[in-house]
C-alpha cells in the first residue's frame, strides 16, 4: 500500500511537470460520423437523409475499420450545431475555421450543401467552387483547415449544420484521420505561433543547454500587446530551472527571435513552458518544449570493439569490413585466424580481401592503444547469406530528397569518420532518389549532373572504410520521377557494381503503372528480376525491396532473396507516424531473421526536410528514445535520415549507446513480440542470442505513467538481473514484478539475464 502511494504520489508531480496545456472554446468532432463508399452528388445535400449510412470514427483511417480493401470515394457526413457563443467567446471575431484532420489523398467539404473547401484535385467538377474557398496544396499529410468570414451565409449559427465531406483515395491507407476535428473561431491561436524548428538544442559545456526560438504574429491585420513568459521544469520534482517574463509587442507580421539558456544536469529530463498572454484580452498561448537529456555514458580511453559479431560473404565477393572500435587513439588493431584470402590493415581496422570458399570462420579481434587491450570474436560466414546483422547507415531521402549530390553523399561519409559514427559499427552512406539522368542509346544508365563520376566517388567513400548504397524502381520511372530501371535491369546492375555499389533500395512506383492490379506473381516478379542479376554479379549487394508491405511482403521478401524488406509507407518526424508504423509490427515478427529483415523505414532524427529546406526533427527527445530503442528492438535497418554535417550533441548520443546497437545487432536476428498492450502502454520484449531478453516499456500517453511489469505476463519464470541499457547501469535482481515510470511517449529500455 505505502509503496502504491508513493508511486501514485511520484506521478502526480510528474503530470504537473510534464502535462500538455489545455486548448481554447472549440466544437469537438471526434464523435462518430456517417460514412458511406461510392459517390453521388446527392450526398452534399442538407436535406439527404443519411441515417442508414454506417458510423465511422473520423481520426483512423477507413482500412481500420473495416473497409480494408477500399480506394476510390467514399463520404462522410456529420450534423452538428455551431453555437453562437463561439463568437461571443473569442477575442478576434471575423472567421470561423472547420479543422478537418487529415484526408487521404485528396477532399472537397461541403457546408449545408456548399463547397468550403478542397484539397487536391478538382474532383467533381459539375459543382462550381465560390472563389472564398481554402484550396489546399493536395497532400494526403497536409492538415485540413477551412476558413470561413464569420457572417458567410452557409454557415447556420444557433442551429444544425451538416457538414459533408467527399474523400477520394488513390490506393494504401484511405480516408480521414489524424487530429484535430473541430470547429472553433480563428482566434489568439491562430495568429501567435511558436517557430521552434529553425534551430536545435545546442549544448556548451557539461550543463548549458541553449535554444532559439521564434514568436511570430502571422496576422497581417491584427496587432497583439502582451507578455512572453519562458519558464523550465525538472519533470523528476517538478522543479523550477529557469523563468523569464518579457514584455512584447507584436505588430501584424512581426517575427521575434529569442534565445533561451537553461543550465542543467545534462541528463535530467525537463520541460520549457512557454505562454504569451495578450494584455486586454487575458487570452494565452501556450507551448511546450521537451528538453533533451543524454543517457549514454561517455565512450572510455580504453578500447571496446563494437559492431556486428557476425558477418556474411559470398564467395568470390571483395570483402571490406572495419573493426568498429572506440578509446582513446591512436588504435591498433590485429586478428588472430583470419582465413586465407583476407588481410587486415592495422592501422586503421580495415579487413580486405576475397573467399574463394564456403565456411565459417571464427577470428579472435584485438584493439589495444597506450590504455589497454580489448579482444572480442567475429565470426565470418562465407556462404550464401549477406546481412546477417540490419544494416547500419545513412540515407539522402529524409534529409535531402531529390536535392542529394554528389558533394552532400561524401559529407555524410566523412561526418561518419569525424563525429565516430563509424567507431559504433555504422557502415553504410546509401543515395536515395535523385541521381539519375536517363538510360542512352546503348542502355547504359547516366547518372545526372550532380553526380559527375559515380565510381570515383565509391572509391572515396570506400577509402573511409565505408560502403555506399543506390537507388532504383522496377519501373520506368522513380516516385520522384527520374530515370527508373524498367527493361534495362541487367545492365543497371552491372553498373552498379562496376562503381561499387554495396546495397540497392529497389523501390515499386511506377511499375504500379505496368501491374496496376498486381496479384501475387506480378508483386514478386519485378523483385525477382533484378535479383537475377545482381546475383550475377561479383558484388555482394544489399537487396533492399521498397513496396510499402503490399502484398505482406515480409511473408514472401525471402522468397525472392531481399535482405530487407519496407513494411509500411513512408515515415514522417511525427509522433503520429512513428508511432503507427514502429507499434504495427508485431505482425512481421516472426518473419525476420538474419539476412531478412523488416524495414520499417528510416530514422527521423536531427536534421531532416526531405530537401532542401531542413528543420529539427518535430519528434520530442522521449519520441526520438523510442525510436531508437523501438526499432532496435525490431532488428530493423538502422539508416539514419539527417544531415550529418549538423549532427548536436543529443543525436549523436542517442546514435552510438552500443548497448543500445547490440540489441539490434544481435546474431538471433530474431525481432521483438509485443507481450503486452493497454492504450496507455506497450511492452515489447525480444528473444537475444544468449538468452536474454531485451524488454521496451512504451508510454504512449502524453503523461507520465508507473509501469508495472508482472514477469509472468511476460512469460518469463525466476530470478533475473536486470540492466537499464540507455544509462548502461545494472539495476539489480528483479522476481515476479517491477515498476517504473516511463516517460510522456517515452520508453525504458531493458535486458534480463539470467544471474
Ligand atoms: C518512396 C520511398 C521513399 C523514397 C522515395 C524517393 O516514397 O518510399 O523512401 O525512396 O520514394 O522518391
Amino acid at each position: 500500500m505505502k509503496k502504491l502511494t508513493l508511486a501514485l504520489f511520484a506521478g502526480l508531480i510528474l503530470v504537473f511537470a510534464c502535462q500538455r496545456t489545455p486548448s481554447d472554446r472549440k466544437i469537438d468532432l471526434t464523435v462518430p460520423w456517417r460514412f458511406h463508399s461510392g459517390d453521388d452528388p446527392a450526398w452534399t445535400g442538407a436535406t439527404f437523409d443519411d441515417s442508414k449510412w454506417e458510423l465511422i470514427n473520423p481520426t483512423d483511417i477507413w482500412e481500420h475499420q473495416g473497409y480494408k480493401n477500399l480506394d476510390g470515394f467514399a463520404w462522410y457526413r456529420m450534423r452538428v450545431v455551431i453555437p453562437h457563443i463561439l463568437i461571443d467567446d473569442a477575442y478576434i471575431k471575423d472567421s470561423i475555421q472547420f479543422k478537418l484532420g487529415k484526408i487521404d489523398d485528396y477532399d472537397q467539404v461541403f457546408l449545408n450543401g456548399e463547397l468550403i473547401g478542397e484539397n487536391g484535385k478538382n474532383i467533381l467538377p459539375k459543382i462550381q467552387p465560390r472563389p472564398d474557398f481554402f484550396k489546399g496544396p493536395s497532400q494526403w499529410d497536409t492538415e485540413r483547415r477551412y476558413t470561413l468570414a464569420a457572417n458567410d451565409p452557409r454557415v447556420h449559427w444557433d442551429q444544425e449544420n451538416i457538414i459533408a465531406v467527399r474523400a477520394y483515395d488513390r490506393g494504401g491507407a484511405g480516408g480521414m484521420f489524424s487530429k484535430p476535428f473541430e470547429i472553433s473561431m480563428v482566434d489568439l491561436p491562430d495568429h501567435i505561433k511558436f517557430d521552434f524548428g529553425q534551430s536545435g538544442f545546442k549544448f556548451v559545456g557539461d550543463t548549458l543547454i541553449s535554444r532559439q526560438f521564434a514568436v511570430y504574429n502571422i496576422s497581417q491585420k491584427e496587432e497583439f500587446k502582451g507578455t512572453l513568459t519562458i519558464h523550465a521544469n525538472r519533470c523528476d520534482n517538478g522543479s523550477l530551472l529557469f523563468k523569464q517574463e518579457t514584455v512584447l509587442n507584436m505588430p501584424p507580421g512581426i517575427r521575434t527571435v529569442f534565445t533561451v539558456n537553461i543550465i542543467k544536469d545534462l541528463a535530467v529530463p525537463a520541460t520549457v513552458y512557454f505562454s504569451y498572454r495578450e494584455k486586454s484580452s487575458g487570452k494565452e498561448v501556450k507551448e511546450r518544449l521537451e528538453m533533451p537529456y543524454i543517457l549514454t555514458p561517455k565512450p572510455g580511453k580504453t578500447p571496446r570493439i563494437n559492431g556486428a559479431l557476425v558477418f556474411g560473404i559470398r564467395p568470390w565477393s571483395p570483402l571490406l569490413y572495419k573493426i568498429a572500435a572506440t578509446g582513446e587513439p591512436p588504435l591498433t588493431y590485429s586478428a588472430e585466424g583470419l582465413p586465407e584470402g583476407l588481410h587486415l590493415h592495422a592501422d586503421d581496422g580495415l579487413i580486405t580481401g576475397m573467399l574463394s570458399k564456403k565456411g565459417e570462420y571464427t577470428v579472435k579481434l584485438k584493439v589495444t592503444n597506450s590504455v589497454g587491450t580489448a579482444g572480442r570474436n567475429l565470426t565470418i560466414k562465407c556462404g550464401d547469406l549477406i546481412s546477417l546483422t540490419p544494416p547500419l547507415g545513412w540515407n539522402s531521402w529524409n534529409v535531402w530528397g531529390l536535392t542529394v549530390s554528389d558533394k552532400k553523399v561524401r559529407q555524410a561519409g566523412d561526418a561518419f569518420v569525424s563525429s565516430g559514427l563509424i567507431s559504433h559499427g555504422w557502415t553504410y552512406i546509401n543515395i536515395d532518389d535523385g541521381w539519375e539522368d536517363t538510360h542512352d542509346k546503348n542502355g547504359n544508365i547516366i547518372p545526372n549532373f550532380k553526380f559527375p563520376n559515380m565510381k570515383e566517388m565509391c572509391n572515396y567513400i570506400h577509402s573511409l572504410g565505408l560502403k555506399v548504397g543506390i537507388y532504383s524502381s522496377p519501373g520506368p520511372r522513380t516516385c520522384g520521377g527520374y530515370e527508373g530501371s524498367y527493361s534495362f535491369e541487367e545492365k543497371d546492375a552491372q553498373h552498379y557494381a562496376d562503381w561499387g555499389i554495396d546495397y540497392l533500395k529497389y523501390d515499386w512506383c511506377s511499375y504500379g503503372g505496368i501491374a496496376p492490379n498486381p496479384n501475387d506473381h506480378q508483386l514478386k516478379f519485378p523483385y525477382r528480376e533484378m535479383r537475377r542479376y545482381i546475383r550475377k554479379v561479383n558484388r555482394d549487394i544489399h537487396y533492399s525491396l521498397c513496396q510499402y508491405g503490399m502484398g505482406d511482403v515480409w511473408k514472401w521478401g525471402n522468397e525472392v532473396d531481399g535482405n530487407s524488406w519496407r513494411t509500411t509507407g513512408d515515415i514522417e518526424d511525427s509522433w503520429e507516424s512513428l508511432s503507427g508504423i514502429g507499434f504495427s509490427q508485431d505482425k512481421c515478427s516472426p518473419f525476420s531473421a538474419p539476412g531478412r529483415w523488416n524495414d520499417p523505414d528510416m530514422l527521423v532524427v536531427g536534421w531532416v526536410g526531405w530537401g532542401p529546406k531542413l528543420h529539427y526533427t518535430r519528434l520530442t527527445p522521449n519520441e526520438q528514445y523510442t525510436h531508437m530503442s523501438l526499432w532496435s528492438l525490431l532488428a530493423a535497418p538502422l539508416l539514419i535520415g539527417c544531415d550529418l554535417t549538423q549532427l548536436d550533441d543529443f543525436t549523436l548520443n542517442l546514435l552510438t549507446n552500443d548497448e543500445v546497437l547490440a540489441i539490434n545487432q544481435d546474431p538471433s536476428g530474431k525481432q521483438a513480440r509485443q507481450a503486452w498492450k493497454t492504450d496507455e502502454c506497450q511492452i515489447w520484449i525480444r528473444d537475444l542470442e544468449d538468452g536474454s531478453k531485451a524488454i521496451g516499456l512504451f508510454n504512449l500517453t502524453e503523461y507520465p505513467l508507473p509501469v508495472n511489469v508482472k514477469l509472468n505476463d511476460l512469460g518469463l519464470k525466476g530470478k533475473w538481473m536486470m540492466r537499464d541499457v540507455w544509462p548502461q547501469k545494472d539495476l539489480g535482481l528483479v522476481e515476479t514484478h517491477f515498476e517504473m515510470n516511463v516517460l510522456p511517449h517515452g520508453v525504458r529500455l531493458l535486458v534480463l539475464r539470467k544471474p
